[in-house]
């Protein structure tokens, strides 16, 4: 789909725009959007025109900042669908992320209320009339993420009532739980016959995909015996896996600039002799960052004679700061940060570096280059994009992956990696020294294995 014709037919909808936009002094400033779904999007601008449709952030009252959002907006081919700012509270922080996500990675004692479900209705009819305006005949809409669940359904109703006929595909950038964990949430069946008016869902993993249809068998009485169909009603609907990557040749491009090669020289330099391993996530309770600090000292107690060589270099990039468990969160990890360096810190150095903070590519890009290991430690995880980017900057060094066995993606690489449990800091701890123990051919194969996988697997 290179023509210019796909851009008019294609339209993305998610709550995250590649840009977010912020006010600083008086102005509106956008800054690229962190997470796996900007990524896995964003890649797809190469080769494909589409117009994207999504929440700019913030709220915009003023009309003439209105249009000064939209004017930045659509010079990337975007559209700001404009939220008050109590609404988008009840809708991203109380039910998308308070509610929602924690059910679909698993966490148990989420509490439900009624407000922040209305809230969620509410944004996802607001979406669904802008998208139905904006959509032409035979376009294609294709919706994204746990935000927008029942945007299909309200979707498909008001198109019906323009006679538009469009497609409408769906993607699930999270797991989808097994059905008894989904049971948990009092409004399970609303959000699924929201996504039953897709003529495509989209999943991560067959494991994923296989719950969600064995969820619509039990909870709605769909008939799914023919695999990966969903009849319900008197629609046909396909789910299917579709592996979500990178766009590895945008990491080999950066690491060609000079300005990235400098700052790699420089870190080589002050590392020199120490094996460094990388860490960058969200600040998220799904990434595993108690557990992988945990670990880290459980390797540290383990190896006294590692003592001043090695390094665990820890980006935290910042996430849904308004959300109680997150800033909960962020207190908990900076004061166990600061008690694994009160242990193990000698006067030339502290074996953690734990950054609370959004880095520029161009230096994540040098970090992932020098690392040893990249070590990555999530409870669940939709897929981990972060693991690909790490093996596409290692064509050099042959760094170890080192990956737990819960995020999506080690479903595909736990052949090229050394996997291990989360909860389990011994585990942890012997993958960590095994991954800074391998050798050459070993880890060569290894970085073979995950290149070949990130290579063929682009978008
Ligand atoms: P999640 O989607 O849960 O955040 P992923 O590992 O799939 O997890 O994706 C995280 C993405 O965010 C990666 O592509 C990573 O490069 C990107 N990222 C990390 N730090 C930044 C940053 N400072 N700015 C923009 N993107 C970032
Ligand atoms: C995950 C979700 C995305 C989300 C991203 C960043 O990847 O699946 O939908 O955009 O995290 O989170 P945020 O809350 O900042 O959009």
């Amino acid at each position: 789909m290179g023509s210019h014709e796909s851009k008019r037919n294609l339209i993305i909808v998610s709550n995250r725009l590649p840009l977010s936009i912020k006010r600083v002094d008086g102005t509106y400033q956008s800054s690229i959007s962190s997470g796996g779904l900007v990524t896995a999007l964003s890649g797809l601008t190469k080769s494909t025109e589409f117009r994207w449709f999504g929440w700019p952030g913030i709220e915009v009252k003023d009309s003439k900042d209105r249009e000064e959002v939209c004017k930045s907006l659509n010079e990337h081919d975007a559209t700001p669908i404009f939220l008050d700012s109590g609404l988008a509270h009840e809708h991203y922080n109380m039910f998308s992320n308070r509610i929602l996500w924690p059910i679909l990675h698993y966490q148990s004692g989420v509490v439900y209320e009624d407000g922040p479900w209305q809230a969620y209705r509410r944004v996802n009819e607001l979406f669904a009339d802008a998208v139905a305006d904006a959509a032409e005949p035979g376009s294609l809409i294709w919706v994204h993420d746990y935000h927008l669940m029942l945007l299909p359904e309200l979707l498909r109703n008001r198109l019906q009532a323009k006679n538009k006929r469009c497609a409408i595909g769906f993607f699930l950038h999270t797991p989808f739980p097994a059905g008894d964990f989904w049971r948990t949430l009092p409004v399970k069946k609303h959000l699924i016959e929201g996504l039953l008016s897709s003529d495509l869902i989209g999943f991560h993993t067959d494991e994923y995909k296989q719950n969600f249809i064995d969820t619509c068998a039990s909870n709605l009485g769909a008939h799914t015996e023919i695999p990966n169909q969903i009849q319900y009603k008197d629609r046909l609907i396909c789910a299917g896996r579709y592996i979500v990557g990178i766009d590895p040749q945008k990491f080999a491009d950066t690491l060609q600039k000079q300005e990235v090669q400098d700052r790699i020289k420089t870190l080589e330099e002050r590392y020199k002799g120490m094996k460094v391993i990388v860490g960058v996530d969200r600040l998220d309770y799904i990434k595993g960052l108690t557990q992988k600090l945990k670990g880290f000292d459980s390797f540290l107690d383990d190896h006294p004679e590692l003592r001043n060589k090695v390094v665990l270099i820890q980006v935290a990039v910042p996430s849904r700061e308004d959300v109680k468990e997150y800033q909960e969160l962020e207190t908990e990890l900076s004061t166990l940060a600061g008690k694994i360096n009160g242990k193990h810190a000698t006067p030339e150095g502290t074996p953690l570096l734990y950054m609370h903070r959004s880095v520029p590519f161009t230096e994540l890009t040098a970090l992932y280059s020098v690392a040893d290991a990249c070590l990555l430690s999530s409870t669940r995880d939709g897929m981990n994009l972060v693991s690909f980017e790490y093996v596409a900057c290692q064509d050099k060094k042959n760094g170890v992956l080192v990956l737990s066995e819960f995020a999506g993606s080690a479903t595909f690489m736990r052949d090229g990696s050394i996997p291990f449990h989360p909860a389990n800091t011994t585990e942890m701890s012997e993958a960590l020294y095994a991954a800074l123990n391998l050798g050459a051919e070993e880890r060569q194969q290894k970085h073979e294995f995950l290149r070949e996988f990130v290579n063929t697997h682009t978008r």
